[in-house]
């Protein structure tokens, strides 16, 4: 059960099916336009979505927002260095913004960026400097059925070849996710991320972390890898950070905070590089773009989020949901992660082919039949699509994601959702499939407009 109670509570919106149609049509069926308040379980991401302890507040109510120095950039610098033991911590807004900040040091045109997966954003921010960006995720992720339990691992053999091949020179860096959202919320193994290291150090190419869920990768560790059972989450945390040459860190995940995130460093020259950058264009060395109260916040949220009994819960609360959904009979990558489900839509809909965006038409029903909210993550986000928004090449899959804040939802809503589920896995045939009016080309998944087709 939960290390927690609840002392404060707010209501839910539960709009008429009416209503939920009303507004998706205004949308465009993008649940990325939807007002919050038309939302009734809102899974569309984990990301600044937390709720924030007593403890954590009670911190916001004495911080301090001095222009420099101020005492919760001190409280914030000290609980970031006692977990990940960087010497050089600088405070940013947001997880994009560290590596705005960190790419812009390090990549330009010709360069590389070798990652297991790059998140969206850390796509986009490698492409800005003119760099490429190359995932490697591990043979084993491809089958999305297979209960192998570190699929969020780094292909090691094409590492290996890549760095000593001819395109080795160019790799600025190597970024390992933690948990590799992009590769559906799996895990990386301490192995994988020491053989990387290893291969790092012998070409030396840096490696950094995208350590945006770095506790529940830790967790996953002590329960899935052989010689971690008796390990902290803390030390597994820890551990993984020394590994590495520094890391960027969206705090809004594991900080369990609405705002925050960092780059560790431990390159003093690099470190100076991307203070300058900070400066200029975040806030200073001691706040980033950061409120005092939210410096505060995320020092505590850092302690808790390591806390046994805090992962235990978490995890085992998706847990639940992943059982309810297979009992539902509905397919989702296995083996299930922490921060979000990946529902199987390919499989759940067969009448709809890719160029009908099947993870997109399940991600609607839900917001239309339940006024459930999540994202796709499918041929919508990562397909090719031509001048009159046809898809020419699809995705190697069609997921919908549910994400699940963190110490939000109770275990009914969650139960609330897998009854959703379950009514739809019922007669999926009747669910649409949907066309695309308007798109841009970058990050089209945040500003597309869509309309449903004919069943
Ligand atoms: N890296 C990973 C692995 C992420 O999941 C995210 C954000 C970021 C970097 C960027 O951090 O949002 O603080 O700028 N993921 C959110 C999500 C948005 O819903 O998965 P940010």
């Amino acid at each position: 059960m939960e290390p927690y109670r609840i002392k404060m509570v707010e209501p839910i919106p539960f709009p008429t099916p009416a209503e939920r149609r009303q507004a998706f049509v205004r949308a465009g069926y993008n649940a990325f336009n939807l007002p919050a308040d038309v939302v009734t379980i809102d899974l569309l991401s984990d990301s600044g979505t937390g709720a924030t302890s007593s403890r954590q507040d009670a911190a916001a109510v004495l911080s301090d927002a001095s222009y420099a120095g101020r005492s919760s950039w001190f409280a914030f610098r000290d609980a970031v260095r006692d977990l990940t033991g960087y010497p050089h911590i600088l405070p940013v807004h947001q997880g994009r913004a560290a590596e705005r900040i960190l790419f812009s040091a390090l990549l330009g045109p010709g360069k590389i960026s070798i990652s297991n997966t790059h998140f969206d954003t850390t796509r986009f921010n490698v492409a800005a400097t003119g760099a490429t960006a190359l995932d490697l995720p591990c043979p084993e992720s491809a089958d999305m059925d297979s209960a192998y339990p570190f699929k969020g691992n780094i292909d090691l053999d094409t590492l290996a070849t890549t760095l000593a091949g001819p395109d080795g020179p160019k790799v600025a860096f190597v970024l390992m996710t933690v948990t590799n959202n992009g590769g559906g919320g799996q895990p990386v193994s301490m192995a994988n991320l020491r053989a990387t290291r290893d291969l790092c150090h012998r070409n030396q190419v840096p490696l950094f972390l995208d350590a945006a869920r770095f506790a529940e990768n830790a967790w996953l560790v002590t329960q899935r890898e052989p010689g971690y059972q008796h390990r902290t989450p803390k030390e597994v945390a820890s551990l993984a950070f020394s590994m590495s040459d520094g890391c960027t860190a969206s705090l809004k995940k594991d900080g369990i905070t609405a705002e925050g995130a960092f780059i560790g460093l431990r390159d003093p020259k690099l470190a100076r590089q991307c203070e300058i950058q900070l400066i200029g264009t975040e806030g200073h060395l001691t706040y980033g773009g950061l409120g005092g109260h939210d410096l505060a916040r995320l020092a505590q949220g850092l302690r808790e989020v390591v806390d046994p009994r805090y992962l235990r819960a978490r995890a085992d609360h998706t847990a639940h949901l992943a059982r309810l959904v297979n009992d539902a009979g509905v397919a989702m990558v296995q083996p299930p992660g922490i921060h979000a489900l990946y529902l199987n839509a390919a499989r759940l809909l067969p009448h709809l082919p890719p160029s009908q965006f099947p993870g997109h038409a399940l991600a609607c029903q839900l917001y239309l039949e339940g006024g459930i909210r999540c994202s796709e993550v499918g041929s919508l986000y990562l397909g090719s699509i031509d001048d009159n928004f046809d898809l020419t090449i699809p995705a190697p899959f069609e997921l919908v994601r549910l994400a699940i804040p963190r110490r939000v939802y109770t275990q009914s809503h969650l139960e609330y959702v897998a009854g959703v589920i379950a009514e739809i896995a019922k007669a999926p045939e009747r669910v649409p499939g949907y066309r695309i009016l308007d798109a841009d080309p970058f990050l089209r998944p945040f500003t597309v407009v869509m309309a449903p087709l004919a069943v």
